[in-house]
């Protein structure tokens, strides 16, 4: 299958307007901690980026990458740390930024693995929630938008490896070969 990612569902003004927001708020809430971000990879790459920017506390950047769907459209239910923290977040405030939580599972799985490191706090921020297919509870701190239950590219989400560099999110239609 081809896609087109023509429809636009978020500008880039929008998604940099909303972050300003989100990282004033994250700003606020950890004035004082000893704050961590953990993007998860690789599609939350351009957020995390692009978020860090707007916190005005000191904190660090560490990454972890998970098992992704591949080339599929829907969760298998599988998630795998593939990367790890580089350093121990023992006694430290992590903030996990995913790019989009959807069936939940992923989120799940990270916030049970670093909660197990005792960290001082483990909260989450995501840019784009799909409530409707959630599968699991997962609590969500920050949160950028709410969208329907379609496939979205764009902005680190991808298709098939595709659209990570589209500057705004879209909404991935089919179209003939
Ligand atoms: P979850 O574990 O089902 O919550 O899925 C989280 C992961 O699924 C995200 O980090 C994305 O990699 C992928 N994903 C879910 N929905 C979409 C979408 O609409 N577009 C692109 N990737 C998606």
């Amino acid at each position: 299958m081809s896609g087109d990612a023509s429809q636009v569902l978020i500008t880039e003004p929008e998604i940099q307007r909303r972050l300003s927001e989100l990282g004033a708020e994250i700003s606020r809430d950890y004035e004082g901690k000893d704050l961590v971000v953990v993007g998860v990879l690789t599609g939350a790459a351009l957020f995390v980026s692009d978020l860090i920017r707007t916190i005005t506390v000191p904190m660090e950047l560490e990454f972890v990458a998970v098992s992704s769907y591949g080339q599929a459209t829907n969760s298998s239910g599988e998630v795998r740390l593939v990367k790890d923290v580089g350093h121990p977040v023992r006694g430290k405030h992590v903030l996990v930024a995913e790019d989009i939580v959807d069936t939940g599972l992923t989120l799940r799985y990270l916030l049970d693995s670093l909660s197990a490191r005792q960290p001082a706090s483990v909260s989450t921020c995501v840019l784009l929630d799909k409530p409707s297919r959630r599968k699991v509870e997962v609590p969500v701190a920050y949160r950028g938008f709410v969208i329907e239950d379609r496939f979205v590219v764009g902005y680190g989400l991808d298709y098939a490896g595709r659209y990570r560099n589209l500057p705004y999110i879209a909404v991935l239609q089919s179209s003939p070969e």
